[in-house]
């Protein structure tokens, strides 16, 4: 019965949440089909290519306290960076030797980087790469300030919801953050012509399974161009530092699940995925991933952002890491492409 579930999924059919949620309690029995469908959907909208983004950590500076991240305000015990313009560019700059054609600028809520000087360091990097996106990941920000990124050049923003609960929200996070102003912005961004990424954390400390039903059927109805999800990790300085890490396997099998519900997202196998399973990159592409993001930052900045304990791949130089991923992704039959990766629904629109 919960295999004719996932074949109706497979299919273009929907399911209502009560049919997510009998194929989340049983995904046990589930797992290899639910993958192997979804690679199948994946192979059929993008081929076994995989695409790359160059991921660089700006700024570990933060104004918020999500209970959850290592590189929240309160955090006292780490010591703080922040790129220049000029650095931030020649990471780009290494990035496009080795092959990267999309750059994403991540860090925490750093209101030093006002709109007019991330503007200016996003006109800088599509000017020397006309060739390349960019994609912003930055938080929350004004409308206005969005629509001054957009025209700067930015054609992609990473925003995950984190979850689609209006409570679950208010329990991770501070007073001075707003489930509503998080879904301002998504729509915000969307409206503004962007590519935009949203998502959540998988097993973060009061998730239920419930909340993962919706989480499916939200991303069904917003139908991002993009969906990072990774399962949660302690970080040992934070209010959940006794909490556990969400499961690989949990986190495996929703990536399957996404791709079915929307065949042409593009999914990533995250970072926190590898952490928790040293496979976990290979096996998130074998659940239907078709997205990697190594690391551009430069080495001597990595071990500070520190979102949660034992993060991977921060001692190595940025050449290092997309050697080692195209050994590792070579293994699963699948092989790193170096074009910008756009949505395929964008490259029908763009053509
Ligand atoms: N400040 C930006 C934002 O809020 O979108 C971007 C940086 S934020 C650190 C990027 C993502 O890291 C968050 O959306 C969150 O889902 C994830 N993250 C933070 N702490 C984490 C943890 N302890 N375990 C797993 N993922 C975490
Ligand atoms: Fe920085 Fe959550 S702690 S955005």
């Amino acid at each position: 019965m919960y295999k004719k579930l996932l074949r109706r999924l497979a299919d273009g059919g929907e399911l209502n949440r009560e049919e997510y949620l009998l194929l989340i309690r049983n995904r046990e029995g589930l797992r290899a089909e639910a993958g192997e469908a979804a690679c199948h959907l994946r192979d059929t909208h993008y081929g076994r290519r995989i695409f790359v983004r160059g991921l660089v950590e700006f700024t570990n500076y933060c104004r918020n306290n999500c209970k959850y991240c290592g590189i929240r305000a309160a955090n006292s015990d780490l010591s703080r960076y922040r790129l220049t313009g000029g650095e931030i560019k020649e990471c780009c700059d290494v990035g496009y030797g080795l092959g990267f054609r999309t750059f994403v600028l991540q860090g925490g809520e750093d209101m030093y980087y006002t709109d007019d000087i991330l503007a200016g360091i996003v006109r800088d990097i599509k000017e020397s790469h006309p060739d390349c996106a960019v994609t912003l990941s930055v938080g929350e920000r004004s409308r206005e300030g969005y629509r001054l990124l957009r025209e700067a050049g930015a054609d992609r923003y990473l925003l995950r919801h984190e979850t689609v609960n209006r409570d679950h929200y208010k329990s991770l996070h501070p007073d001075t953050m707003s489930y509503d102003n998080r879904m301002r912005c998504l729509y915000d961004l969307k409206e503004l012509g962007y590519q935009v990424g949203c998502g959540f954390m998988v097993g973060s400390p009061g998730q239920t399974e419930d909340d993962l039903a919706d989480e499916l059927l939200f991303i069904r109805e917003f139908k991002p161009e993009m969906v990072g999800i990774g399962p949660f990790i302690p970080h040992h300085a934070t209010p959940y530092c006794n909490e556990v890490s969400g499961s690989a396997e949990l986190t495996l099998f929703l990536l399957s699940l996404i791709r079915l519900t929307l065949p042409d997202v593009l999914l990533p196998a995250t970072t926190a995925l590898g952490t928790v399973d040293t496979l976990g990159r290979e096996r998130g592409i074998g659940a239907g991933a078709n997205v990697l993001m190594p690391n551009l930052s430069p080495s001597g900045v990595r071990q500070k952002y520190m979102l949660y304990d034992n993060k991977i791949c921060t001692g190595d130089e940025a050449a290092a890491c997309i050697n080692c991923l195209k050994t590792r992704i070579s293994r699963t039959g699948c092989e790193i492409v170096t074009d910008r990766g756009d949505h395929n629904k964008m490259m029908k629109t763009e053509e």
